[in-house]
C-alpha cells in the first residue's frame, strides 16, 4: 500500500466524515479506510454528525457544531440520513439544507459500466425542490412553484462544460453535453434553462452540444446509454435520470456523487440510509468509495482519485460480491478486497 505520490497538496487537506443513519455510517467507515490506504496521511479526517439519529436525541437535524466544522474543511463525505415520509414538526432532511447552505450548485452522477461512461450533471438549488409549495384549496389542490434563474443554470451549464472539457482527455472522443429540458410544454421555465445553457455552450466551441425533451431523453439513457458523455438538466429531471442511469450500471450499491460550490465539495452515494439491511454487515461500499474518488478529485488529489477509480475497476471486475449485487459477500469481505488491490 504506497501512497500515491505526485498530487500538489503538501500540507493534509481536511475532510469531514458524517455517517448519517442506518448503513450510512458503516458505508463512509468502509470508504475511509480505502482513502487512507491510498492517500497515507494526507486526509485530516474530522467527525460530524446530522440526521434523525442525532434529531432524536437532540432536536436538531443539523447541528451548528456540524456547520462550524464543515466551514474549517474543504470537502466532506456524507452517508445517508433516513427522513420519516410523513411531516415531523421541526425535521427537514439536513441534506437539502446542507445543500442550499453551502450553494453546492451543482450535482455530479457519473455513470460508468461496460461501453457506458456518462454523468449527469443536475441544478442542485432550486427547480421543483425550491420548496416552494402552498394550498391553492387546503386538501383539495396544492400548488408547488418551480424555480428556473439564469444564474443557476449558467453556472450549472458552465460547469458541465469544464467537466466535458477535463473527460476528453481521458475518453478520447470529442465530448458531448446533452441539454435536456421540456422547453416545448414548460416555454418560460424549460425555456429559460435551454436558451441558457445553449448560450454558455456556445462558449466551448470544442464541445458537440446536443438538446434532448425529457421524456425521450429517459427512453434513449435506457435504449442506447452509450452514446451519452453529460448530460445537463434541471433539478428533479436529473434526479430522476441518474437513479435511472443508475440502474444500467450496476444499482444503487456502487453509485456515487458529489455536490460541488466553488469552495466546498460534498460527495454521498446516490443510495439512502437503507433500513433494510443496516446494522447486518452486508452493505455495498463500493458508491461511498465512488463518491470518495469524486472528493478527492475535487479537493486537488486527482492522482489519489484516479487510483481509487482503478480499484474500483479491479474489484468490480473481479472482487467478491455483496448480496445487492447477486453474491454472498459481506461489506467486510469487499472492503478487505479493495485494500488488497490499494
Ligand atoms: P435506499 O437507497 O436507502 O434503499 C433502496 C434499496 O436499495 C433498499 O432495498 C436497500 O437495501 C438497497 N440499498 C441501498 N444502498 C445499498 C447498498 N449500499 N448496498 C446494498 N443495498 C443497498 O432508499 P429508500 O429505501 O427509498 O430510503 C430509505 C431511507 O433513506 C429513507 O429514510 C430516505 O428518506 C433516505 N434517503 C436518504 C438519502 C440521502 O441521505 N441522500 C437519499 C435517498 C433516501
Ligand atoms: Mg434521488
Amino acid at each position: 500500500m504506497t501512497p500515491t505520490s505526485g498530487d500538489s497538496a503538501l500540507a493534509p487537506v481536511r475532510l469531514a466524515r458524517i455517517g448519517g443513519d442506518g448503513i450510512g455510517p458503516e458505508v463512509v467507515d468502509a470508504a475511509v479506510r480505502i482513502v487512507d490506504a491510498v492517500c497515507g496521511d494526507r486526509i485530516e479526517w474530522v467527525e460530524a454528525e446530522m440526521g434523525w439519529g442525532i434529531f432524536e436525541r437532540t432536536g436538531r437535524a443539523l447541528p451548528e457544531a456540524t456547520v462550524t466544522i464543515l466551514a474549517g474543511c474543504a470537502g466532506a463525505l456524507f452517508g445517508a440520513v433516513s427522513s420519516p415520509s410523513h411531516a415531523v414538526d421541526g425535521y427537514r432532511s439536513p441534506i437539502v439544507d446542507l445543500r442550499r447552505r453551502l450553494d453546492l450548485y451543482a450535482n455530479v452522477r457519473p455513470l460508468r459500466a461496460g461501453a457506458i461512461d456518462a454523468v449527469v450533471v443536475r441544478e442542485n438549488t432550486e427547480g421543483l425542490y425550491a420548496g416552494r409549495e402552498r394550498w391553492q384549496r387546503e386538501g383539495e389542490v396544492a400548488i408547488a412553484e418551480r424555480v428556473i434563474s439564469r444564474r443557476a443554470t449558467e453556472r450549472t451549464v458552465r460547469f458541465a462544460c469544464e467537466l466535458a472539457l477535463s473527460r476528453a482527455a481521458r475518453r478520447g472522443p470529442s465530448p458531448r453535453l446533452t441539454v435536456v429540458h421540456k422547453a416545448n410544454v414548460l416555454r418560460l421555465s424549460d425555456g429559460l434553462f435551454r436558451e441558457t445553457a445553449l448560450e454558455v455552450a456556445a462558449g466551448f466551441p470544442e464541445i458537440e452540444v446536443e438538446e434532448q425533451l425529457v421524456d425521450s431523453m429517459a427512453y434513449r439513457l435506457i435504449l442506447e446509454p452509450e452514446r451519452y458523455d453529460v448530460i445537463v438538466a434541471p433539478n428533479l429531471y436529473g434526479d430522476i435520470l441518474s437513479d435511472a442511469g443508475a440502474a444500467l450500471v450496476g444499482g444503487l450499491g456502487v453509485v456515487g456523487s458529489a455536490n460541488c460550490g466553488e469552495r466546498f465539495c460534498l460527495a454521498e452515494p446516490v443510495h439512502g440510509s437503507a433500513p433494510d439491511i443496516a446494522g447486518r454487515g452486508v452493505a455495498n461500499p463500493v458508491a461511498a468509495v465512488a463518491s470518495a474518488a469524486l472528493l478527492l478529485d475535487r479537493v486537488g488529489l486527482g492522482n489519489a482519485a484516479a487510483r481509487v477509480q482503478e480499484v474500483l475497476a479491479e474489484h468490480g471486475a473481479a472482487g467478491p460480491r455483496t448480496p445487492d449485487r447477486g453474491g454472498g459477500g459481506k461489506t467486510e469481505k469487499a472492503v478487505a478486497d479493495l485494500l488488497r488491490r490499494v
